[in-house]
């Protein structure tokens, strides 16, 4: 008897505020014509005053339990991806779980940065396929707005907030690649490249939060490569080639990176789910949130095979192959 980590719901949770591209021109040198051609980002929302990623992460998994059509205490855990907690401790997924009225099971948070959602998911899954839970929920949930430096336009003009949630269950496979739910991972990280994203601040070091630094150039040429390079050996790992994609959901930083990727993976872009343009980067929360946009606008449907990449701070990349 072959498990599988199969999907069975999914919502999202964006906060009410939407900034226009514009609105960085009353403070900065910097035009909505430079963002949109440079990073394909047109607007992006942010929490609102006494707005918390645990709050947004709870409306995202109301949204998923409600799709799922389950109550929280039918879920067995809470994993939540994150970089951006309400506080230093607890963690997001212990508030998440208070939030939603979940009184059993058990919840933790993962942090790889913009890559902490395909960690979270390749968590969820060894905890699914050793029979630790049945069903797992998979959250990722960002307020990044709280960690910009206001007066860096080279940041903070690309950087959301939001949250996105999908709920698996243990289900009996055939061990096939046709089989729906997780197929395949493919993991990386390699703190040489620390200096490339990271924040200047932390419990242990400043006691402040810090805000979020980068290289965005040298990032860049890093991104395309590894990121088209995980996508193909988690791939690879499934028994699967590019050909046999359907859809390539990826961590939306960049337009201009997500179309690299997809060119050096050889997928075209019409197979691609593109959210940047309205979310802008919400690091963990951007592939739950765009999974969610891309069954609501009729693209992923059951059975279509899913390649999942991202890229953060660490650097921490990596790959999730999943048939919806
Ligand atoms: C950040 C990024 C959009 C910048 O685009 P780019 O084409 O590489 O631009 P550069 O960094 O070379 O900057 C070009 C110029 O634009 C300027 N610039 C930067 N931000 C600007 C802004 N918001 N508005 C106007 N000009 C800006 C720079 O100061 C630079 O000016 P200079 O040539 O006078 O020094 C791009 O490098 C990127 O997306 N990198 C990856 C970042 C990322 O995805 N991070 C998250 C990964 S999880």
């Amino acid at each position: 008897m072959t498990l599988r980590s199969v999907v069975i719901g999914c919502g999202r949770y964006l906060p009410d505020r939407i900034v226009p591209n514009s609105e960085f021109e009353k403070t900065l040198d910097t035009n909505d014509e430079w963002i949109r051609t440079r990073s394909g980002i047109e607007r992006r929302h942010f929490a609102g005053d006494g707005e918390f990623t645990s709050d947004l992460a709870a409306k995202a998994a109301n949204a998923a339990l409600a799709n799922a059509g389950l109550d929280a205490d039918d879920v067995d855990a809470i994993i939540v991806a994150t970089s951006t907690p309400d506080l230093t401790f607890p963690s997001v997924a212990t508030m998440v779980q208070q939030k939603i009225g979940m009184t059993r099971g058990f919840g933790f948070d993962v942090q790889a940065v913009c890559a902490g959602f395909v960690f979270a998911l390749t968590t969820a899954n060894g905890l699914l396929l050793s029979g630790q839970a049945k069903r797992v929920m998979v959250i990722g949930a960002e307020t990044f707005s709280r960690i910009m430096d206001w007066t860096d336009r080279a940041t903070c003009v690309l950087f959301g907030d939001g949250a996105g949630a999908l709920i698996f269950e243990a289900q009996t496979g055939t061990g096939k690649n046709s089989d729906r739910g997780i197929l395949a991972a493919d993991l990386n990280s390699d703190g040489r490249y620390k200096d490339m994203l990271y924040v200047d601040g932390g419990v242990s070091s400043t006691g402040t939060s810090g805000k979020l630094r980068m290289q965005g150039n040298a990032l860049f040429r890093q991104a395309v490569e590894k990121l088209a390079a995980t996508a193909e050996t988690a791939l690879e790992n499934a028994g699967l080639t590019r050909d046999d994609v359907d859809w390539v959901v990826p961590h939306q930083a960049n337009i201009r990176i997500i179309q690299g990727t997809a060119r050096k993976l050889g997928v075209p872009m019409e197979q691609v789910i593109q959210t940047v343009q309205d979310h802008g980067n919400t690091s963990a929360a951007s592939i739950p949130l765009a999974f969610c946009v891309g069954v609501e606008e009729g693209k992923i449907k059951p059975g279509d095979l899913c390649i999942a990449e991202a890229i953060g701070g660490g650097l921490a990349w990596g790959a999730v192959a999943l048939r919806w």
